[in-house]
């Protein structure tokens, strides 16, 4: 079904809560929006703080949502700047979701739908932690 989701919606909902950040330090919205199996939606945004270094990004009002929510795991993702404009989540932020949605997750990028595998290549995830 990838072909037909609707990633117009999914950028209509980080669009919206990206209305809501909380970014007076560095003045940049963000909002992200995803897809959880079980079909519910988990948005976040940003949320900065005095101590620049413990601001928030978006990302982690989406997983904290998610596992507020009853967990599972995260299919379709998309994050957007202050214009509504998608913008490639940052690097920690990669790794946060590559923790919840795995290398199938679907990301809208800047260059189009690509799979986490793409946008965090070799990803150090729990599998890694296996013993040998
Ligand atoms: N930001 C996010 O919320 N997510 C990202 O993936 C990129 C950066 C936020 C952090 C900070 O509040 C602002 O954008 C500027 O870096």
């Amino acid at each position: 079904m990838s072909g037909t989701f609707d990633w117009a919606g999914l950028q209509a909902a980080a669009e919206e809560v990206m209305r809501s950040a909380y970014a007076p330090y560095s003045g940049f919205s963000v909002g992200a929006a995803a897809v959880v199996d079980d079909g519910r939606l988990v948005v976040g945004c940003n949320v900065e703080n005095a101590a620049y270094g413990v601001g928030l990004c978006a990302e982690c009002g989406v997983v904290s949502q998610l596992h507020a929510t009853g967990g599972g795991r995260l299919t379709h993702f998309v994050c957007v700047n202050g214009q509504g404009e998608v913008i490639m989540p940052c690097g920690r932020c990669r790794q946060l979701l590559f923790e919840h949605g795995g290398e199938d997750l679907r990301l809208m990028t800047v260059t189009g739908v690509r799979p986490m595998h793409e946008v965090l290549p070799d990803a150090f995830g729990p599998d890694a932690l296996d013993a040998p």
